[in-house]
């Protein structure tokens, strides 16, 4: 049998490997490493792909949402609304600019932010709501930026899982203050290494992420704030503009893959399959289901995804441990319990092999295989 990553970033390097070469080749000869034109460049090819004003590249993800809470002028004494069930990062953020991240439990057929618990959050302190378009699908947005403007409330939208997802025809990133995107190389649009971008309307807001980024400096050794180092190097941004180019065609190949999951997975007692909302466009960053019969059998998500394991086939989990539940958070006090939502999401949910380059075939031995697993711990016949 083959063996089936959850992603292989190989094939798709394979694809593209003239195009690929000749840009960072391009690079190395022009001896031009740090900024100029390939980082530009992809600055306002990016920002025109979405339809939006600005974009200000940085070393990753994580710096892009710093930079967006730190133009807002977010710090100590502050509150920063945000999702339990994220890649650390999101939090990480709100907490290394001085504010505190303040948790709301999730929708469990989405696994975004639930916002009907958004107003019982806000307080005088409340400065922000970072919704996360998790695993590909945006959050509801429509009635998040209904309680954000109520409240006067920044949106930052956390885009990293979410490269060309749309909510209600407008593209993520577009629709908050400010879009932070992620270019890991597990992303939709993936550097060949750590890189990330932030996106917004407003030329304040996309000055002042530049300030941060570059040292605090509005002009050479002149420094306002305390800043940071956060480049997207001009080798990076070379590649991301050729894979810029594919991004929507492997989008489709994405969502292809996840309708054939979606019939091939039907009616399979004991997993519950991804809902997308209707005015949601997902870029399946994951496919993700709830292996959802946890109460008949206690921890059968792990022993599946072992037998898996050993059929060759690796899944993954996002995210074992709600944030508000890690050890690094404990000081603001939540308990197990308190978002039962998300805490049941975290012992069920399974992400399967995903992305553009997946075979059919590979696929048919993924479900194969799992419809096998879920035979074999014998809680198939007490699921049906
Ligand atoms: C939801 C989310 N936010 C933020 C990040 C941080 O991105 P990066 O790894 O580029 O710092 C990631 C990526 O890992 C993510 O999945």
């Amino acid at each position: 049998m083959n063996k089936i990553p959850p992603v292989d970033l190989t094939r798709q390097y394979k694809l593209i490997r003239e195009e690929v070469g000749t840009a960072v080749l391009d690079i190395l000869y022009s001896g031009r490493y740090i900024g100029g034109t390939a980082v530009t460049d992809f600055e306002q090819q990016f920002a025109a792909y979405l339809g939006v004003d600005r974009a200000v590249s940085c070393n990753s993800g994580t710096d892009a949402l710093y930079l967006a809470l730190r133009a807002l002028k977010i710090g100590a004494g502050d509150e920063v609304i945000t999702t339990p069930f994220t890649f650390i990062a999101t939090a990480e953020a709100i907490a290394a600019v001085g504010a505190k991240p303040v948790f709301v439990d999730i929708d469990p057929q989405t696994f975004n932010l639930d916002i009907n618990h958004l107003t019982a959050a806000i307080t005088k302190q409340t400065k922000a709501i970072i919704p996360v378009h998790l695993f590909g699908q945006p959050a509801n947005m429509t009635e998040l930026m209904q309680v954000a403007k109520a409240n006067h409330l920044f949106v930052i939208e956390d885009c990293a899982q979410a490269t060309g997802a749309e909510w209600a025809g407008a593209k993520v990133g577009t629709i908050g203050d400010i879009g932070c995107f992620s270019f890991y190389p597990t992303k939709n649009l993936a550097a060949c290494g750590d890189g990330g971008i932030a996106t917004t309307n407003n030329p304040e807001i996309a000055a002042q992420m530049r300030i941060v980024a570059d040292h605090g400096r509005s002009d050479r050794y002149y420094h306002q704030v305390n800043g940071i180092n956060s480049r997207l190097d001009s080798i990076q941004a070379a590649i991301l503009q050729v894979k810029l180019a594919y991004l929507d065609r492997w989008n489709q190949q994405r969502n292809q893959l996840a309708q054939q999951y979606q019939k091939l997975l039907e009616n399979l007692p004991g997993i519950k399959l991804p809902q997308v909302l209707p005015a949601a466009k997902s870029v399946w960053n994951q496919y993700t289901i709830r292996v959802n019969c946890q109460e008949k059998s206690p921890k059968l998500r792990d022993k599946i995804r072992q037998q898996l394991g050993e059929l060759g086939i690796t899944t993954m989990v996002y995210y074992p441990l709600p944030l508000h539940l890690q050890p690094v958070y404990q000081q603001l006090g939540y308990q197990q319990g308190n978002f039962p939502i998300a805490e049941q999401a975290a012992n069920e949910v399974l992400s399967l092999p995903m992305f553009p380059e997946l075979s059919f075939a590979e696929q048919q031995q993924v479900v194969y295989a799992l419809k096998d697993c879920l035979v074999e711990v014998k809680s198939y016949a007490s699921l049906s």
